[in-house]
Parts: structure tokens; C-alpha cells; sequence
């Protein structure tokens, strides 16, 4: 057997933080035959094996199709709890000390579940997860962009009661034809709420739809922006303004954004300056967990120790948490870097 890699041990010990996660995207082929089992939902899979080689995307749009039907099994706050409850497990075991989650409220009031039932479900587990593992987390409401503008304003009105748990707001969902200024309205009044701003841009979109969520929806953080590539200017103006860009590497593989992991961009986008950082996006459906997903990077483009230290300190700086615990955090990877290459050396 072959020695573990010094930097996948390196990846092992650093502290995580998840940035793009949808949770709906967590419900693993196993809850979901158990939750359909227990709400008497049918599924049109005879079972789990043939349920994950349905699992086999050829776009955005592909793998959205599935992951829409999938949430149809999600009908109680328990069912919420739980499928929040597992991933949040999961991430624990990956060394996440930290995540900030999507859900899509839409894609569960269009079917009669009551806002308060999805958002609960998933808030009792946070706290939970807060109080046992001591993850901290921020909940993202993300508006679904294949709907209208007027059906994101009813489901932000649905949200105002809960608003002191919810802690920003996301655009998610088929991206052509979508453009971010669809959504100009929504996010300025978003944005009057006092609540920050991230959207899905420049995944399968253009390098356009970057910059419209930068400059019309006003956003802290680009969702994917792998396209941004493709704009020299816009990259120059990325770098300078040092904003994230949450990438999803085994995600952009599934949906055939690239062909071949070693085909990634994650190091040029890093070698251009790039806030960029390695996330899940909808682990259930991709194949890997955040620690999958660094493994599989380095692997696959060869990561240094730098490199890998580099995205995770990209990671802390980018997520919400306050400035002094972000300054914790980076100190603990300092730390842990130092320890490491002591070993390294000796
Ligand atoms: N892109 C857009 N919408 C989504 C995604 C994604 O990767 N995952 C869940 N909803
Ligand atoms: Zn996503």
C-alpha cells in the first residue's frame, strides 16, 4: 500500500469552510428511499443502485431535473431536520468548522409545504450542530431564477418572520436564459432589508452574467464564476476587489462544464489572484464531500502545500463569519502549516 500524499495529510488537518452547499443536494440516495418510505411518496427508481446511475448529468439542466424530483420526498420540518442533520455529520467528520448553506424555499412552497416547516427543519439542526460540534453556520435563502421576479418577491414575503435566521440571499437554478438582471428589483429591496447578496453566475452562463450580478444585483460573492475566465478585464477586476468566487470542481465535472479534472481552472484561477476556494455545491449528486472535492484537485492538477493553504485561507476570509474569528481561524492554519512542515523537514 502506497504512502498517504504529505499534502492530502495536510488537507486532512486544516479546518474547512463550505461556502456553496445547497442542501437539498445533500439527500443521499438512502434518505431519500427512507423519506419516501415514510411519507408514502413513490419513486421511479426500483431501487438505490438504479436511483445513482440516474446520477449521470449532461448539463445543468440534466442534473436539475433530477434534483427537483428528489426534493419531492421532503414533506415534514422532521424530513428537513434530518436531511440537514446528516449532512451536517458529514461535514463535522471532514474537519468543516464552519459552512454557510443554500436552500431553495420555491422549490418546497410550490408543492404546499409551508415556509415555516422548511425553514425550521433546517434551523433546529444548525443550532444543534452549533451546540454539540461547535460548527458555526450562516443559512442562505436562494430565489430560484427559471421563476419570475414576482414569485421571489411572494416567497420573500413568506421569509420577512424568520428573517433573524436567515442571514442572505442567493439566485440559483437554470442559468441560460436567466440573467441576473431579471433580477434587479428583488435583490435592491434584498438589499434594503440589510441582507447580503450572492448569485450563481458564470457557471454555464456567460462571463456576463458575472458582471451583471456584480454591477445590477450588487453581490458580495460569485456562485461558480469559472467563466469569468473567459473576460480578461473582469478578471483583473475580480482580483482587485479580492471577491470569492466559490468554486465547485467535482460539480463543473458531472455537469460537463469541463471535461477532465486535470482540464480545472482552480489554479489559474488562483495564480490570477483569484478569492477562489474549493466547495461541494450538491455532494449527494457529484459524487464528494468538500474533502473529496480538495482531494480530488490535488490529485488530479498536482496541488502544492501552498496552493492548498492558499484555498483555505481564501475560504475563511470569504465566508461571513466576524473579522476576529476569521483572524482565529487563520492563526489555527498557521499553526497547523507550521507543525506540518516540521514533520515535512525532519
Ligand atoms: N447551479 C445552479 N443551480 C443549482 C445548482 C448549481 O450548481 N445546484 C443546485 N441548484
Ligand atoms: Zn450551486
Amino acid at each position: 500500500m502506497s504512502a498517504i500524499h504529505p499534502v492530502d495529510v495536510l488537507i486532512g488537518r486544516l479546518p474547512k469552510t463550505e461556502l456553496h452547499l445547497h442542501i437539498e443536494g445533500t439527500l443521499e440516495p438512502e434518505l431519500m428511499f427512507e423519506l419516501a418510505r415514510r411519507n408514502g411518496v413513490s419513486l421511479p427508481y426500483a431501487d438505490i443502485a438504479s436511483l445513482r446511475a440516474a446520477y449521470d448529468f449532461n448539463n445543468l439542466q440534466s442534473f436539475l431535473d433530477l434534483y427537483y424530483a428528489g426534493a419531492d420526498v421532503l414533506r415534514t420540518e422532521q424530513d428537513f431536520y434530518d436531511l440537514s442533520r446528516a449532512y451536517l455529520q458529514r461535514a463535522h467528520q471532514d474537519g468543516v468548522v464552519h459552512t454557510e448553506i443554500f436552500f431553495d424555499p420555491q422549490t418546497h412552497t410550490a408543492r404546499g409545504i409551508p415556509f415555516a416547516v422548511v425553514y425550521q427543519g433546517i434551523r433546529r439542526a444548525l443550532d444543534q450542530a452549533q451546540a454539540e460540534w461547535g460548527i458555526s453556520s450562516r443559512l442562505i435563502m436562494s430565489f430560484l431564477r427559471h421563476l419570475s421576479e414576482d414569485e421571489g418577491f411572494a416567497v420573500l414575503e413568506q421569509a420577512v418572520p424568520h428573517l433573524a435566521g436567515i442571514d442572505g440571499v442567493g439566485l440559483d437554478s437554470s442559468e441560460f436564459g436567466h440573467p441576473p438582471s431579471k433580477f434587479a428589483r428583488l435583490f435592491a429591496r434584498c438589499r434594503e432589508l440589510g441582507l447580503p447578496c450572492v448569485a450563481h453566475a458564470g457557471e454555464e452562463g456567460p462571463a456576463a452574467y458575472v458582471l451583471e450580478a456584480l454591477d445590477v444585483l450588487k453581490v458580495c460573492r460569485i456562485d461558480h464564476g469559472v467563466r469569468s475566465l473567459e473576460d480578461p478585464a473582469l478578471v483583473a477586476r475580480l482580483a482587485a476587489e479580492r471577491m470569492p468566487l466559490t468554486v465547485c470542481p467535482l460539480s463543473n465535472i458531472k455537469l460537463k462544464v469541463y471535461a477532465d479534472l486535470a482540464e480545472h481552472p482552480l489554479r489559474r484561477m488562483l495564480q490570477a489572484g483569484l478569492a477562489a476556494m474549493v466547495n461541494s455545491d450538491d455532494p449527494a449528486y457529484f459524487g464528494g464531500y468538500l474533502g473529496e472535492n480538495l482531494l480530488a484537485c490535488r490529485r488530479a492538477l498536482d496541488l502544492s502545500a501552498e496552493e492548498v493553504v492558499q484555498l483555505a485561507r481564501n475560504s475563511f476570509e470569504a465566508s461571513w463569519l466576524p473579522p476576529a474569528v476569521k483572524a482565529d481561524w487563520q492563526r489555527v492554519i498557521s499553526g497547523i502549516v507550521g507543525d506540518w512542515r516540521a514533520e515535512q523537514a525532519a
